[in-house]
């Protein structure tokens, strides 16, 4: 499959089963993860892997989109130590996690599972369930399995801006 394709055919997959997913294939996707680049490499960021039951069910606690999964990753970012633009002294802490979650979204699709980039979550009950995210800015959840038999891609999934208004060209 080309890239294209691979970025095409991955969509907000919203029905997962919870059948355990293979540690060969959670590898991959985190290899794929922390490849992503970050500004003048200072990888300032954390995955947690959510996969004991335990985890899960502190997780769930903070956001009802888990949508059956056995299985979850948290991407953090953490601003102490991550690069300052001079100009305007922007961080990019937030930026770099932004690339490893994209990375690690795409690379569950390739392994033919299922994922959607969850936002919406209590980030602070998060941090007082899991003392180890506390100085993270948390950036997303990612509830991984294999898509349900009956998953199918939301209507929003179809609505794209078209290449026209999207890009302009100078
Ligand atoms: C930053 C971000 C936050 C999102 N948060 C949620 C969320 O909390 N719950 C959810 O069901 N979908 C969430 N989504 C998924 C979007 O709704 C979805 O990507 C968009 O509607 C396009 O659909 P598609 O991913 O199927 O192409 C989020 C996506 C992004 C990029």
């Amino acid at each position: 499959m080309s890239f294209l394709e691979l970025a095409k055919a991955r969509y907000s997959c919203r029905m997962l089963t919870d059948a355990t997913v293979e540690p060969e294939k959670i590898e991959r996707i985190l290899q794929a993860a922390i490849a992503a680049p970050t500004a003048k490499n200072l990888q300032r960021y954390t995955i947690w892997a959510i996969k004991s039951p335990d985890a899960m069910s502190k997780l769930k606690q903070t956001t009802k989109f888990t949508f059956g999964a056995g299985l979850a990753f948290v991407v953090g970012a953490k601003k102490d130590g991550a690069f300052d633009r001079p100009f305007d002294n922007k961080n990019f802490a937030e930026i770099d996690a932004a690339i490893v979650a994209t990375h690690l979204m795409l690379a569950v699709q390739d392994e033919g599972l299922g994922t959607t980039w969850v936002g919406w979550f209590d980030a602070p009950k998060l941090q007082e369930l899991f003392p180890e995210m506390r100085d993270y800015e948390l950036i997303a959840i990612f509830p991984v399995g294999y898509p349900a038999e009956n998953a199918k891609p939301a209507v929003m999934h179809t609505k794209r801006r078209e290449l026209s208004e999207a890009v302009v060209e100078l």
